[in-house]
């Protein structure tokens, strides 16, 4: 019985997450097309720790999700500098060292992120 509440508690959250999501995605194209930053955020999860801790190695994982969205540096920015990046404790001056510390070749260098400069 309580695993079930647990399950319901969670998709619920997960609607809620996307329906945020499409209410953002309804005013139009935004930084990340069709998606929104905020969905755009979950897929940095892997990037969580190299966000928040300049000196932590950055995953192999966040680093192929980092040069995926590097294509687009207006969404990459957008999704850094989210309030979702924000809440979940993310540097932005951490995080946009990220790409620079994946070593990716055609990273945007120069790109400015709101305040920041992607190095
Ligand atoms: C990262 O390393 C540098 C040099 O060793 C140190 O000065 C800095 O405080 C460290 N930062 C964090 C967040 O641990």
């Amino acid at each position: 019985m309580k695993a079930t509440m647990k399950y319901i508690c969670a998709l619920g959250l997960f609607l809620a997450v996307l329906g945020i999501s499409c209410m953002n995605g309804a005013n139009g194209a935004g930084e990340c097309g069709r998606s929104s930053p905020d969905m755009e955020a979950m897929k940095l999860i892997p990037c969580a720790q190299a966000a928040q801790d300049e000196n932590a190695s950055v995953s192999s994982s966040c680093c192929a999700q980092v040069k995926k969205l590097g294509q687009n540096p207006k969404c990459l920015c957008a999704v850094m500098l989210s309030n979702i990046a924000k809440s979940s404790g993310v540097k932005p001056e951490v995080a946009v060292t990220i790409p620079k510390r994946c070593n990716l070749a055609d990273r945007p260098v120069g790109y400015k992120c709101g305040a920041y400069t992607l190095p």
